[in-house]
């Protein structure tokens, strides 16, 4: 069975790439390389002992999308990972990030429909969110105002698949992430910050390995036990089992709607200094930290309620915190050696 991955050398869809061949999917790879490296291919390779088809697209393209379409129309679905998510960056930068994220998919749901290609599972974030009232954040919480051009586009994202899939014969899954973390146990795929990395864990890795001079903590005020921001870090293999189990949903006919969504978090909120602490005992270092003001469009807290996940797709997490920073470390180890 032939499955697009778009996005599948970036960081979740690399291991969800490895995920769909260990289960025996036809995986074919498009990407445009922009935010990681052709040589994941050969981490893939290296886990599965086999290459999914790559075929390097820019999702902008709306000519060369028609023409994948038309060459490969015989998918039995597609994951879309493609897309930009720097939120600062998408706050200087709102019609790449509008263009990128939103035209893309535009472009991808129009050229499933030519061919009647109907199941799509969509990357979206809790970002769509917002500041929630409560937590934890079950899905039936409203979309507040997002943060940023990026947390909109999210937003936006959904609306499309939404009104769509009323329409046509389109099923779709959006899968809301929260801080995806970690990496593969093998250490041959992990997140691969192009520039100076600005999501916590890459950050901290590469304060312990001695790239970065130290670790700025934005924000000691919060209103939290600790005074920092508190997340919910899910391990990125955890993840990429959440979109073989949405798939398999697709793909038999099991939803109950034509447009779902599922959180896919762990449940457990920790805050960055609890994260700082776990690693520094995981790794037998003390890391050099100072604490600073917030960051601007940051949020006090955000866990989820997976028990929709839990319930509906049969998915559970199995990796902990500590595994999750113990493989990121092991990941960052292997960038040095190779
Ligand atoms: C953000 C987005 C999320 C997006 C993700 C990927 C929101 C609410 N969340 O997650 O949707 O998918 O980025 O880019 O828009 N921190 C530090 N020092 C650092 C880096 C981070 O203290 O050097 C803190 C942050 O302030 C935050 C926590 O660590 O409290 C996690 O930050 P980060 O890893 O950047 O993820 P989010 O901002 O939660």
């Amino acid at each position: 069975m032939k499955i697009l991955v778009t996005g599948g050398l970036g960081f979740i869809g690399s291991h969800t790439v490895v995920e769909l061949q260990n289960q025996g999917f036809d995986v074919l790879v498009i990407d445009d390389l922009s935010n990681t490296n052709i040589s994941v291919l050969d981490g893939i390779y290296g886990i599965t002992g086999k290459k999914p088809t790559f075929v390097e697209l820019d999702l902008k393209n709306q000519a060369g999308v028609a023409s994948f379409f038309q060459t490969h129309n015989d998918l039995k679905g597609v994951i879309h990972f493609a897309a930009s998510r720097a939120v600062g960056e998408s706050v200087e930068k709102p019609l790449h990030y509008y263009h990128n994220n939103v035209g893309s998919l535009i472009y991808l749901l129009e050229a499933m429909e030519r061919h009647q290609i109907n199941n799509l599972i969509f990357s979206s974030s809790c970002t769509v969110y917002g500041q929630a009232d409560k937590m934890p954040i079950s899905e039936s919480s409203p979309f507040k105002q997002a943060q940023s051009p990026y947390g909109k586009t999210k937003q936006i994202g959904e609306h499309i698949l939404m009104d769509t899939s009323r329409v046509t014969k389109l099923n779709a899954i959006a899968l809301r992430y929260f801080n995806p973390i970690g990496a593969h146990d093998s250490a041959l795929i992990g997140e691969l910050p192009i520039e100076i990395p600005l999501n916590l864990i890459p950050f901290i890795t590469q304060t312990a390995a001695g790239l970065q001079e130290e670790l700025l903590i934005f924000g000691g005020d919060y209103p939290t036990n600790d005074g920092t921001a508190v997340r919910d870090y899910i391990h990125v293999v955890d993840l990429a089992r959440a979109h073989t189990k949405a798939l398999s949903r697709l793909l038999q006919n099991e939803q109950k709607s034509s447009f779902e969504v599922f959180n896919i978090g762990t449940g457990k909120g920790s805050s960055v200094l609890e994260v700082v602490k776990c690693f520094e005992r995981i790794v037998g270092k003390t890391l050099n930290y100072r604490i600073v003001d917030r960051r601007q469009g940051d949020f006090i807290e955000a866990y989820a309620d997976t028990t929709l996940a839990n319930t509906e797709l049969g998915w559970y997490p199995m990796y902990s915190l500590d595994q999750a920073l113990q493989s990121a470390w092991k990941w960052q180890l292997s960038l040095h050696t190779n």
